[in-house]
């Protein structure tokens, strides 16, 4: 092969869309595949159906530089493709923890049979072990082309709210391959990221497909063990965010994925620590990854203690109460509702009779859809306005922002419930703020506890000592 390989990506989700405009950006011709007719018209049209910062100049740039460019078409994409990545989604399958492997077996059936040239077909979707196994088993089979189509594995580790720098920027690109043909294309695909100095690790397609799932499996044991921590923490009167920050502090340990609080969600942790769990009980090693179910349990549990701590901070009710509700989104940057912590607490205290106003600056639409039973205001004011108790669930800045004494002139009693630890608890509580968070020691306004809020070591992320009269007597209106 002389020229540059042309690429396709099939699946045109957070992954698929990133991937695609991300190479269109490094000079590949690319060719997103969906087999949602209205979704390639969208992105064709360069409108990108979901909400990520920075992804719309890149498609429009690969759009208008005739490099990029969606089709529903499996014949014209087999036809265009020397490399074709697979990213199309992996649900949890209904009623189990398994994977949902629908859309890709379809992808993949839909594609073998047209490829007659050698090329080289890539995983990208998260999958249980023994996916690759069996891909690339059938694959000389199923396709024309025979030994000359071949599958590798190349995890993708973006986070949601990132999705452009990950993918042009990634921490580590996994090539997981059974060729030295099939490295070299990866190294031509990502030539660029490789001259940057992002390390380049080979591996065999089956363990490229595990590190995925182990690091989620990771990711999520690491947040649990925070959150269950934070349980502890309301059981002795220790500070969760002064624990999390020692914790931190040592290198072995880390900082980073130790945000205690609501816990986690989206559509990736969630669904693929079971379903690694379910595979790992089908293959006889269930006993090994047990601890999964735990660390799920660990992370819903965080759901009721937020309801719980809603209700005390409305005077022990939520029938019949207004809430404010600051943010659905399962985390800042994005505006995805799949499994998000934020929205089912809004839901549930919405079943047990409140009245929940919401804000969130990109998730209202989605959560629109299936929540219609939730009232959506326009701001932080909006969502605040008369207010019982407010609940900070998602931790988009501009909340943090948020001025104490401001919302003190809205709401129609101080309470606030902070779910993601974003907020400065000693200035709320100087201005009169009820505040409580998850695994921190409350300190009502008026006890001697209040003007000592402060946690005991002062977490790095936490917003810093800030001189809580002076912010009050600033923003007062
Ligand atoms: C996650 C992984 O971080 C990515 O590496 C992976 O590629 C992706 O899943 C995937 O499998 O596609 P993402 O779901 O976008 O990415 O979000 P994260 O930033 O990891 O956050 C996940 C959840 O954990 C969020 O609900 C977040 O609020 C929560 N979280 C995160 C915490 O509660 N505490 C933390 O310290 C970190």
């Amino acid at each position: 092969m002389t020229r540059r390989p042309r690429l396709t990506v099939f699946g045109t989700g957070y992954l698929g869309t990133a991937h695609a405009a991300c190479l269109a950006s490094l000079g590949f011709e690319v060719l997103g595949v969906d087999v949602d007719a209205a979704r390639a018209r969208a992105l064709q049209a360069g409108t990108l159906p979901f909400y990520e910062p920075g992804l719309e100049p890149l498609l429009r740039a690969g759009l208008r530089a005739g490099r990029l460019a969606f089709t529903t078409s499996y014949p014209a994409a087999a036809e265009f493709g020397d490399v074709h990545f697979i990213c199309v989604g992996t649900p949890q399958r209904p009623g189990s923890g398994g994977a949902d492997l629908t859309q890709f077996e379809s992808c993949f059936a839909g594609l073998a049979p047209l490829l007659r040239r050698p090329c080289l077909v890539v995983g990208k979707s998260t999958v249980p072990p023994g996916t690759a196994a069996a891909y690339g088993q059938r694959l000389p089979g199923a396709a024309p082309a025979g030994t000359g189509a071949e599958l590798a594995w190349n995890p993708e580790f973006l986070r949601e709210g990132h999705a452009v720098a990950d993918t042009l920027r990634p921490d580590r690109i996994i090539a997981g391959v059974w060729s030295v043909r099939a490295e070299a294309t990866l190294r031509e695909v990502y030539a660029e990221p490789l001259a940057a100095g992002v390390p380049f690790l080979v591996t065999d397609p089956l363990t490229a497909e595990l590190v995925k799932v182990a690091a989620n499996a990771f990711l999520a044991t690491k947040i649990s063990f925070i959150n269950a921590m934070a349980e502890v923490c309301e059981v002795t009167g220790a500070d969760v965010l002064g624990l999390a920050d020692a914790l931190g502090r040592d290198p072995r340990i880390g900082g980073a994925g130790l945000r205690p609080g609501l816990g986690f969600g989206g559509g990736c942790l969630p669904k693929d620590i079971r379903a690694l769990a379910a595979r790992a009980a089908e293959l006889g090693a269930g006993q090994a990854l047990s601890f999964l179910h735990e660390i799920d349990a660990i992370n819903l549990r965080r759901r009721t203690r937020l309801v719980d701590l809603a209700r005390e901070a409305a005077d022990g009710r939520l029938d019949g109460r207004r809430v404010g509700v600051l943010g659905v989104a399962f985390k800042p940057g994005s505006d995805d509702i799949r499994d998000s912590p934020a929205l089912e607490v809004a839901a549930r205290i919405r079943a047990l009779g409140a009245r929940v106003a919401v804000f969130d600056p990109a998730a209202m639409d989605r959560a629109g859809q299936v929540h219609p039973d939730l009232d959506y205001r326009g701001s932080v004011l909006g969502a605040a306005r008369d207010a019982d108790v407010l609940l900070l669930l998602t931790e988009w800045p501009e909340f943090a922002a948020a001025d104490p004494m401001v919302l003190a002139k809205t709401v129609a009693r101080r309470a606030i419930v902070d779910a993601r630890h974003a907020l400065d608890a000693a200035a709320w509580r100087d201005c009169g703020w009820d505040y409580r968070a998850p695994g921190r020691p409350g300190h009502p306004p008026g006890t001697p506890g209040a003007a000592a809020g402060r946690p005991a070591i002062v977490p790095r992320h936490d917003l810093g000592p800030r001189d809580a009269e002076v912010a009050c007597l600033a923003g007062a209106i």
